[in-house]
């Protein structure tokens, strides 16, 4: 299939199709197929076999390049986010939901930046420049010498970039760029990677740091094709529950930093407010000890953060058991479920199962599987755990908990909040002169004979 002929993208791998399909034969997504008119052989419509190229120049392996210092953003966390500071000449996106805060949050990461004297560009394709004035006004930034331009047409956006050569542009959003050298409208996967492809190259050719703002699909993906994530250097997502006030930037892909990295925030009358210790945040809603709450001393990249995961279970009334999870995988519910049935006999067959992680914090690490057991037994034999305690620990299916990397890290934030004890699994490395009450367990029914007792089947 020539790529000339294809006349139909998709939008989650972005592989070409010379007609719709239901479902994309590369991928296997479905519905994900739409008609793009605007694809070429590439950015220059140059295709191999007709033409030469230039002869490029090839270098080795030792030369020393300085790695470059890094650019602090005037946003700790954010800073924190991206490894250490921008990189110069990266390509950054941010992507999140619409409405949670990333034009806030860049703008007021451009000023800061602009403000410690570098210069920097904020283009906005969504808002015009006096709504963007009137934001800064509101967030007190007003004195920072941010430059600003509302402006969708890339090639115009490319030549300021070029006559100013800041040290951060700001493009927000991607979604909205317009390169005219591609048909089809903005937004569309070919338009969105173009964009994203001449922004990247501009970025490490010109020695100017970039940063894309995109939103994301109700699938929970930057919109347009995977493509724009594998070419920048990082990727952050913006994230948080509605109707609570903290978001968390999370380093998804990083070039030049450690992955799965966070930063937290609370949004606030007066913009985003970096919160420096996250977990005294996340237990601050926490009431008197009741059953179905546990603490879970988790780790985020290299930050510990601490949070209550709270459990109900009630009688089903209707035929199917329901389970429902918010902040955590319903899969990996289901097998702690199961291991408590199938290995301990505590069945929750005929019972409902509510688990949410308070404070909308979102939790992916297999450590907080004891702490999610304690809730879930806790609730289910309606005793309460104690309150100074935390849990932490990984559980395999045959019952068994493993031990969890970082220890001293949960262990050392724990005492920091006035905890007492730990229960977690044997073998754990912990660091000396720690002043918990640590006590190690081998597996759940060591757990859960230490915590319940005599346990009602
Ligand atoms: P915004 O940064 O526009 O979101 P995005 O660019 O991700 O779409 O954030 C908009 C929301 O933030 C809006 O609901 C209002 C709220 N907000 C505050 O609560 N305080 C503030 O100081 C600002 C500027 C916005
Ligand atoms: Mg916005």
């Amino acid at each position: 299939m020539s790529r000339k002929s294809a006349k139909f993208v998709c939008s989650e791998c972005g592989a070409t199709h010379s007609k719709w399909a239901g479902r994309c034969d590369s991928c296997g997504s479905w519905n994900t197929i739409t008609e793009d008119t605007g694809l070429t052989d590439g950015p220059k419509g140059n295709s191999l076999g007709t033409s030469r190229g230039n002869r490029v120049e090839l270098s080795s392996l030792d030369i020393e390049d300085t790695p470059a210092p890094r650019q602090t953003s005037g946003v700790a966390e954010l800073d924190r986010v991206l490894g250490g500071g921008l990189v110069p000449a990266s390509a950054i996106l941010v992507g999140g939901d619409p409405g949670i805060g990333k034009s806030t949050l860049l703008l007021q990461a451009a000023a800061a930046f602009a403000s410690n004297g570098n210069s920097a560009i904020y283009v906005s394709g969504e808002e015009a420049a006096a709504q963007i004035r009137m934001r800064a006004s509101r967030l007190g930034l007003t004195k920072s010498p941010l430059k600003l331009a509302s402006e969708t047409n890339l090639r115009d956006i490319l030549t300021t970039l070029d006559a100013e050569r800041p040290a951060l542009a700001i493009i927000d959003s991607i979604q909205t760029m317009w390169a005219d050298h591609v048909a089809s409208a903005p937004g569309s996967v070919s338009q969105v990677r173009a964009a994203s492809h001449e922004l990247v190259s501009f970025a490490k050719r010109r020695g100017v740091s970039i940063i894309l703002v995109g939103h994301v699909t109700k699938e929970g993906q930057i919109a347009g094709p995977r493509v724009v994530e594998h070419m920048v250097d990082t990727v952050l997502y913006f994230e948080g529950e509605r109707g609570h006030q903290f978001r968390i930037l999370r380093a998804v892909k990083n070039r030049f930093g450690p992955a799965d990295e966070i930063g937290v925030f609370e949004m606030t009358g007066r913009g985003l407010e970096e919160v420096a210790n996250p977990s005294a945040l996340f237990l601050s809603e926490r009431g008197k000890p009741s059953p179905g709450s546990a603490v879970f001393a988790g780790v985020e990249g290299t930050r510990p953060v601490l949070a209550e995961i709270q459990a109900l279970v009630a009688p089903t009334h209707l035929g199917t058991a329901r389970r429902s999870v918010v902040g955590w995988d319903s899969g990996r519910l289901s097998m702690v479920l199961a291991v408590l049935e199938a290995r301990f006999g505590i069945s929750f067959a005929d019972r409902d199962v509510y688990l949410n992680v308070a404070g909308g914090l979102r939790i992916s690490e297999p450590a907080a599987d004891l702490a999610v057991a304690a809730a879930l037994v806790s609730a289910r034999q309606d005793h309460a755990l104690p309150a100074d305690t935390v849990f932490f620990g990984e559980l395999s299916l045959s019952g068994a908990l493993r031990p969890t990397a970082q220890a001293g890290a949960r262990l050392r934030e724990s005492a920091k909040l006035g905890f007492q004890s730990a229960i977690a699994p044997k073998g754990i490395k912990t660091t000396d002169g720690n002043s918990l009450d640590i006590h190690t367990v081998a597996d759940l029914g060591a757990f859960m004979e230490k915590c319940f007792g005599k346990i009602d089947r």
